[in-house]
């Protein structure tokens, strides 16, 4: 098939594949989504073969009101309500539990008791689910295990010719997923993904929230289950450097000497006091240390990094971030892409 490129003025083009059970990526602020009618399992069925997606993964669910998921749960509690209200539209996913008869489609193994819902920050793509008229499945618009997709080229270079449409609006803003959080057990509100909307920025509006235990302790396992695969991956090695201008011009020494081609993925003001080393490639983050454009930045840093690293034994050397509460979305990504591996002398 040929995957179309829609704009603005295709929405209803758009609605019309979701409503014949086809896939549409779509844009929102974090990252692109694989877009299918949440309702209709075959069409979901096909957004986990597009993408290769382990079969035991749920999807978000995307809405574009308040309104849209109560016909899906069991009950909103006040403090999902207050979420809702403060952070809606915007990047936060909320796990709730599922009525008995929500007739959703979001995983292709359990019956789940719970559903994640989230709505996009996108005008287009609040568009195209009201003129559809139907909730919208929406994983990262990216082969699983790559990392999520930021432009609708990076959408088109992993899925081209697996889907039907693109809608394009640019680049995502905040750049990594959203931040989820199970509100599904009242007392005890949980994030199990960080992302750009922060722990403190929660607890201002509901009071105590606690971080899922793997996201402190490498040795736990997820409570979400996609936390759990290999992620955000290019095909180069990814270190992570996070100490002093010593220790990168130590690493950089290090992985020549390994006869490794060196890429950086750092701050432009680190990489201008590396300018004795030349390196292979580089892209950059920020221009000081600024962990929103880090973030916004990085998964197109490691997209480019593979494809200039593409046949070469190369390795990204990445810029570490303290590991804050606000740092917290940026330095997940990036340890996963890492597969936990730091430069330590
Ligand atoms: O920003 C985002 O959230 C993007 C954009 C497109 O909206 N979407 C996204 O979807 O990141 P995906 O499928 O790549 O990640 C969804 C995450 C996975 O880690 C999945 O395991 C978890 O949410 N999840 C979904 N439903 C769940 C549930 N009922 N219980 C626990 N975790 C769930
Ligand atoms: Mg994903």
């Amino acid at each position: 098939m040929e995957t179309k490129i829609y704009h603005q003025e295709d929405i209803k083009q758009a609605a019309r594949v979701i409503k014949q059970g086809g896939l549409v990526s779509f844009p929102t602020e974090t990252v692109y989504g694989l877009g299918a009618d949440a309702t209709n399992s075959e069409a979901v069925k096909k957004v986990y073969a597009a993408k290769g997606r382990p079969s035991d993964n749920p999807l978000i669910v995307h809405v574009a009101s308040k309104e849209m998921v109560v016909q899906y749960v069991s009950g909103i509690s006040d403090k999902s309500n207050q979420l809702m209200e403060t952070f809606w539209p915007g990047p936060l996913t909320l796990i709730l539990p599922l009525s008995e008869e929500a007739n959703l489609s979001i995983s292709m193994t359990d019956q789940l008791e719970t559903a994640a819902f989230r709505m996009p920050n996108n005008d287009l793509t609040l568009s195209l689910i009201r003129e559809s008229n139907l909730p919208l499945v929406g994983p990262s618009a990216n082969t699983s295990g790559k990392p999520s997709p930021t432009t609708a080229t990076h959408v088109f270079n992993d899925l081209n010719g697996k889907i039907e449409a693109i809608l394009d609006d640019g680049e995502c803003e905040v750049g990594i997923e959203s931040t989820v959080i199970d509100m599904s057990q009242l007392d005890k509100p949980t994030i199990l993904r960080p992302g750009a909307i922060t722990k403190e920025e929660i607890e201002k509006i509901i009071g105590e929230v606690f971080i899922d235990t793997h996201l402190v302790d490498d040795k736990q396992a997820p409570k979400s289950p996609g936390m759990k695969y290999k992620h955000y991956s290019p095909d180069a090695d990814v270190i992570i450097v996070d100490g002093s201008i010593n220790d990168w011009k130590h690493a950089i020494n290090y992985y020549k000497s390994q006869q490794k081609k060196v890429a950086i993925l750092s701050s432009q003001a680190i990489y201008d006091e590396l300018d004795d080393y030349s390196v292979f490639t580089h892209y950059i983050l920020s221009e000081n240390k600024d962990v929103k454009s880090a973030m916004h930045h990085l998964f197109s840093g490691l997209r480019q990094l593979d494809t200039d690293l593409l046949g070469y034994n190369g390795v990204i050397l990445a810029e570490g971030y303290d590991e804050t509460s606000e740092n917290m979305g940026y330095m997940n990504r990036l340890k996963k892409a890492a597969n936990q591996t730091f430069f330590r002398k």
